[in-house]
């Protein structure tokens, strides 16, 4: 599309005129009529700012590349908030997220609120995975299907029973497999707990591989050597976040994946820790904090002789240690939550719950600037419980966001035809 016709279409999209979207644009008048009107050849930087104004207002213009993405297993959408970032440092990267699937009211309230497909509109929810019929003709066909299947039928905080999981969350990844035999998106991103890379699941990973093979994601479907699936366990303390998460990615692409392609984005630790991610003083509910009881208790119970630290610290519960590397431990469902913060005071003992801003600044959610403990996210009014419940299940943004765009940067030369970079 050349310039003038850019700015008939994103005044139309917006419905402004070319004084409003001047203004808009923080340029003049007479520069907006000189574009429209062609009396401008575009310089690179014109280029750059409209490439910026259309992602910051999600305009796809007609006859640019777009990657359709479907999100499984949504959660709050931690792919859907990486995407949106990955898009503002690449502002020629187009997506639309054309559906999602999730079950739980609370989530799919929560995604709701918080994302909307490239046109602004609601993005739909195809509910339980196990139920799409992806021959339907209201299922959309998609690039990439992105979603972390269900982890804890692999979790060593459940039973560990995989596949013969009591409620079928074991077999969830076979519900991928059926929607992408079907669809065939050139790519397939998943996620889990690194509980999945043991020994006991090596039939549940063989049989991924094999579906994989069998419905196209190789090079040659006749080559037992050839995997389908590149993969690394990635720890999002590594990658700038001072939380030790350590999950397993797996990547897979129609016809297979390029030689030395790999899912281990260089890493990018630096030296924030968990204290530089807590509530500022005064923002953290009261209901976050132990009575001086319950921490005496827990003193006695863990062998714990003092409380105080120089510097606010970790202490996991579960293994009775206070964690002086910094790091939090994992962010779990809130069942299983043995995390708690111990503030730095001088001649007090203060121990605490974390809170739900923490939680998902931890999840890689950036803080909202001048607007004391906010993080971007709109947290849809939800309950303690509930945001604590996504963030414990979440894909960290940041990470994910790392790793996306080191996808995309790989595949660039090759899937040229599917997006711009
Ligand atoms: C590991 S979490 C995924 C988290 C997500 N990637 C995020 O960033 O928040 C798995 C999610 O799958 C959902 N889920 C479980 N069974 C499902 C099913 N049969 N169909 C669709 N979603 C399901 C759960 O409610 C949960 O939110």
């Amino acid at each position: 599309m050349i310039l003038k016709d850019k700015i008939t279409y994103i005044r139309a999209h917006l419905n402004l005129t070319q004084e409003e979207l001047a203004k808009e644009m923080g340029v003049s008048f007479a520069t907006i009529n000189r574009w429209e009107t062609g009396k401008n050849n575009p310089t690179k930087k014109t280029q750059q700012q409209l490439d910026t104004f259309c992602s910051q207002h999600n305009i796809i213009l007609p006859d640019e590349k777009v990657l359709r993405v479907f999100e499984g297993f949504a959660g709050y959408g931690g792919g859907s908030f990486a995407l949106k970032r990955v898009q503002n440092l690449h502002p020629n990267f187009k997506y639309d997220v054309v559906g999602y699937s999730e079950i739980d009211k609370y989530a799919c309230e929560l995604y709701d609120a918080n994302h909307r497909d490239a046109s602004g509109r609601l993005i739909t929810n195809f509910g339980d995975i196990t139920k799409i019929d992806p021959t339907s003709p209201s299922f959309p066909d998609f690039d990439i299907f992105m979603g972390g299947f269900p982890c804890q039928p692999f979790s060593t905080a459940g039973m560990q029973k995989g596949e013969d999981d009591p409620y079928g969350r074991g077999t969830l990844f076979q519900h991928i497999i059926r929607i992408c035999a079907v669809k065939k998106p050139r790519y397939i991103l998943m996620e889990n707990v690194k509980g999945l890379l043991s020994k006991k699941f090596d039939a549940t990973r063989a049989l991924m591989i094999k579906l994989l093979r069998e419905i196209g994601y190789v090079k040659d479907k006749n080559n037992p050597n050839e995997s389908p699936i590149a993969y690394a366990v990635l720890n999002s303390k590594d990658y700038g976040i001072p939380q030790n998460r350590e999950r397993v990615w797996m990547f897979a692409r129609l016809g297979g994946l390029p030689d030395n392609f790999s899912v281990e984005p260089p890493q990018r630790k630096n030296d924030l820790k968990m204290a530089d991610f807590l509530d500022p003083e005064g923002y953290v509910p009261k209901e976050m904090y132990l009575s001086k009881k319950q921490i005496d208790h827990l003193k006695v119970k863990h062998n714990i002789p003092s409380f105080k630290v120089d510097t606010p610290l970790c202490l996991d519960i579960y293994n009775k240690k206070i964690k002086y590397d910094g790091y939090s431990i994992t962010i779990t469902l809130p069942e299983h939550n043995s995390l708690r913060v111990i503030e730095a005071h001088k001649n007090r003992e203060v121990v605490r719950k974390m809170s739900v801003t923490e939680q998902f600044r931890l999840m890689g959610l950036e803080g909202l600037k001048g607007v004391g403990r906010k993080v971007d996210i709109d947290f849809n009014g939800q309950s303690y419980t509930q945001l604590s419940r996504r963030a414990g299940n979440g894909w960290d943004v940041n990470l994910v966001t790392i790793l996306l765009e080191y996808i995309l940067n790989q595949l660039q030369n090759l899937d040229f035809d599917l997006f711009d970079f």
